[in-house]
């Protein structure tokens, strides 16, 4: 049996090394697989979505894999045309999908609400993003970019900015970095920092340092992986404001990049990275998009299936 069957996907720091790796290497056999032999993967099989939260590609990116792995997906979108509207409880809500299908992903604006509804679902749930903690399907598609597109992890030279204290994206990305021997660079403004609750795990595993110039080390990573500053997330308007725009990768910047280095993004981009930079060849966040469907289908599969494909 594999070890992903039936189970939840709450936190990255539930994943080990080995069962990163298994995610990826059962992500290179669906991207090779035939789409005949794909589709029997969730043949008759049902995604129920939860989002409470707007959301572009982990939503799509979701459905996209489950129609890819011959299976089928349903569920709310936008929680004000749901049940939710009218009082009904996040509790009830987890309920009634898990009834109606067999694997289920949940966005929700709360800390803690994917191991509160796994508690409820009485069917496999995926965290697609929990508050600012945690979004852990987003950092295993972010490190099979990085292993795609540098052949290895280890040795890499890292530098991750832009919102690190709301940026849910970050702490998925950092706690599964910390399976590596990777050195972290860790910029943004003063009032962005990485929160330090939330580093405890992280300091005892990863190497980093924190600084708030991207010009400083620019020329010393390998990957570089921007972030976008989490507006919805600010208590007032005035904080935010302070903080808009204190990052922007442009053309001149990119110059001064190795020339193997990979710019990352778990999109949305607002104003960090200006559009002429997606025609650098050090721009990967569009395939890094792209790996979404493919490691969110693997991930699928191995919850499916009982017996590893
Ligand atoms: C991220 C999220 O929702 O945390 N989006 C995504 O899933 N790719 C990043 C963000 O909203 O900035």
């Amino acid at each position: 049996m594999n070890d992903f069957f039936q189970t939840d996907i709450i936190s990255i720091r539930d994943f080990n090394k080995e069962k990163l790796e298994t995610v990826f290497s059962a992500t290179d056999k669906i991207i090779q697989m035939n789409p005949n032999e794909r589709r029997e993967l969730a043949r008759g099989k049902t995604l129920g979505y939860l989002f409470f939260e707007p959301s572009t590609r982990t939503r799509l990116s979701f459905q996209a894999a489950m129609a890819s792995l011959g299976g089928t997906s349903l569920g709310i979108a936008d929680a004000s045309s749901s049940s939710t509207k009218k009082g009904e409880s996040l509790a009830d809500t987890v309920h009634i999908m898990s009834l109606y299908s067999d694997v289920l992903v949940l966005r929700h604006p709360l800390d803690g609400s994917s191991r509160f509804a796994a508690e409820i679902s009485s069917k496999p749930l995926i965290n697609g993003g929990s508050g600012t903690e945690e979004h852990p399907t987003q950092a295993i598609q972010d490190l099979f970019t990085i292993i795609r597109e540098k052949k290895k992890i280890d040795g890499l030279k890292i530098g991750v900015a832009g919102d690190l204290k709301y940026g849910r994206t970050v702490y998925s990305l950092l706690y599964a970095l910390s399976n590596y021997n990777v050195d972290v660079h860790l910029i943004s403004p003063e009032s962005l920092k990485i929160r330090s609750d939330s580093t405890y795990d992280i300091k005892k595993r990863l190497k980093y340092k924190e600084s708030s110039s991207l010009e400083e080390h620019i020329d010393e990573f390998d990957v570089l992986y921007v972030t976008r500053i989490q507006k919805e997330r600010f208590p007032d308007e005035e904080e935010y404001l302070k903080v808009k725009g204190s990052y922007t990768i442009g053309l001149d910047l990119v110059k001064k990049m190795k020339d193997d280095a990979i710019i990352l993004h778990p999109l949305p981009r607002v104003d960090e990275i200006s559009t002429d930079v997606d025609e650098t060849k050090q721009a990967k966040y569009f395939k890094q998009a792209q790996y979404g469907k493919d490691t969110r289908a693997a991930l699928l599969a191995l919850i499916l299936n009982e017996n590893s494909f």
